[in-house]
């Protein structure tokens, strides 16, 4: 049953995702008049707060996080929002919750933006109050378990209560505007489709740098690792993007149909196939910043660097490498989409002195939003010797190109999808499934090599081994 919420329960209400972008997007959503007029947003956590306690608490992580061009008037949002407090791990208090949430006239969707230890509890308590109705839709929030394990055990404590068509499971990338618009790039346009094949197509390079450290997530970060907290769920989306086939439609059985089949076609990645590394103290854009270990305050195995050669088994993709690569403290905050083209298969200009260079694609997700295609062109001039040739970029710059658009954070898009209803942008459990099962065997086989991290320097792309990866295969990582 479709139906737009006007309810909205949010789990982990006094939580850091809940202050730096959850209440933030709700109160964009509302000043552009997205929200319906009668939309009630109930926040509950463990800590004792009354409503307009915590309308307090919101209106400061507004203040905080929104940018001052956003801010406007609060006081209609604010009213918006009551709150119940509550200990997730008892059935005690569920009862209260669902008095506070009173009954919705279309539905309620429920956020859970909690420790995924406290979903199985949560999903029992929501069932004693009579919370998993039709008319109530079920959002999760990463980290969707560490491993294969524990995230079906995950899945199957939620199906227990929901079924997948009311299970929205967020993987923020896919929230924003940019990594939809590799969907409109791809299958707006004409003219790359024909050419997005193994026999057009060198190599796939997919990075996602950021410059920041540990950000005090100690204990969260160093359980999971660069794999599991970005290949795992935001990279291999990227991917699966990248190379799946064309949907029928840009609905959400349709483009999860052929994500997944990209997922199911990974190859299990071998030795030598991936490099970890962890960093030490170093600097960023001039500013020193200590080693993993110092912020950590002890030695760790875990990997803040990886980087990745994958291969995607199917037809399209036979024989052509994608490079994926991600780590903290990199020099720049950068996510990108390189398509590599293969050469021409003839160079009319051989012996003229013109040196040819393939065509590249680059996607800019983030931070800017650009798509620069390479092409070769004629350097002006009378040459007697031949031709002189030389790379220029085609470049689209987003923000130039729809000057004035808003630019939104991710979760605005989904809690909006969340509240409407639409599944096209949130994971589906085949999705998640198979991309645990790819990183699993990417760790067992660490695990089986005794592999280690090796030691890169805050500030630089990572250890030397994650060059030698790409250039073994003459392929040079694009900055
Ligand atoms: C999160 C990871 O999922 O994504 C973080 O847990 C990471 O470690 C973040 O920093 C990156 O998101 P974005 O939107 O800043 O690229």
């Amino acid at each position: 049953m479709s139906f737009t919420a006007d309810r909205l329960l949010l789990f982990g209400a006094t939580g850091d995702l809940a202050q730096r972008m959850l209440l933030p997007s709700l109160f964009a959503l509302d000043a552009d008049g997205l929200l319906g007029p009668d939309l009630k947003i109930i926040g509950t956590a463990r800590s004792d707060m009354s409503d307009s306690e915590y309308r307090n608490f919101a209106r400061a992580a507004l203040e905080k996080y929104l940018p001052a061009e956003r801010r406007g008037r609060m006081a209609e949002f604010l009213n918006r929002l009551s709150y119940q407090s509550l200990d997730a791990t008892t059935l005690e208090g569920y009862d209260a919750l669902a008095a506070k949430v009173g009954t919705p006239s279309q539905g309620l969707a429920i956020f859970l933006s909690t420790a995924p230890s406290l979903f199985g509890p949560t999903i029992k308590g929501l069932q004693s109050a009579g919370l998993t109705g039709e008319n109530v839709r079920m959002c999760l929030e990463k980290p969707l378990g560490t491993d294969l394990a524990s995230s079906c055990e995950i899945n199957d404590a939620v199906a227990g209560a929901f079924p997948e068509h009311r299970i929205f499971r967020i993987d923020h990338y896919l929230g924003k505007e940019t990594v939809q618009n590799l969907l409109a790039l791809r299958f707006a346009n004409l003219m790359f489709e024909p050419l997005w094949n193994a026999a057009h197509i060198d190599h796939v390079q997919i990075t996602v740098a950021e410059t920041v450290g540990l950000e005090g997530r100690v204990a969260f970060y160093d359980d999971a690792g660069a794999v599991r907290d970005m290949v795992q769920n935001h990279m291999l989306q990227l991917l699966a993007l990248v190379a799946m086939e064309p949907p029928a439609h840009f609905d959400a059985t349709a483009v999860r149909d052929e994500k997944v089949k990209v997922l199911r076609a990974l190859r299990p990645v071998v030795a030598g196939e991936t490099v970890t590394g962890q960093y030490r103290a170093g600097a960023i854009q001039g500013q020193a910043v200590p080693g993993y270990d110092e912020e950590l305050g002890k030695e760790s195995d875990t990997e803040t660097f990886v980087a990745i050669k994958a291969h995607v088994d199917n037809w399209r993709w036979k024989g052509v490498p994608f490079y994926l690569r991600t780590g903290k403290r990199l020099p720049k905050r950068v996510t990108e989409i390189i398509i590599q083209f293969a050469c021409v298969p003839h160079s009319i200009f051989a012996g003229k002195g013109a040196t040819m260079q393939p065509n590249r694609l680059v996607i800019g997700i983030q931070p800017e939003e650009n798509i620069t295609l390479s092409l070769m062109a004629k350097v002006p001039g009378l040459d007697r010797e031949g031709i002189r040739l030389r790379q220029v970029p085609l470049n689209i710059a987003m923000q130039d190109a729809f000057s004035g658009a808003v630019r939104r954070i991710a979760y605005e898009r989904l809690l909006l999808d969340l509240v409407e209803g639409d599944q096209t942008l949130f994971v589906r459990r085949d999705e998640v499934e198979a991309q645990w099962e790819w990183v699993d065997a990417i760790r067992a086989g660490w695990a089986a090599e005794g592999l280690t991290p090796k030691t890169y320097t805050a500030g630089s792309w990572g250890p030397s081994a994650a060059i030698a990866l790409a250039e073994r295969d003459g392929v040079t990582w694009h900055e």
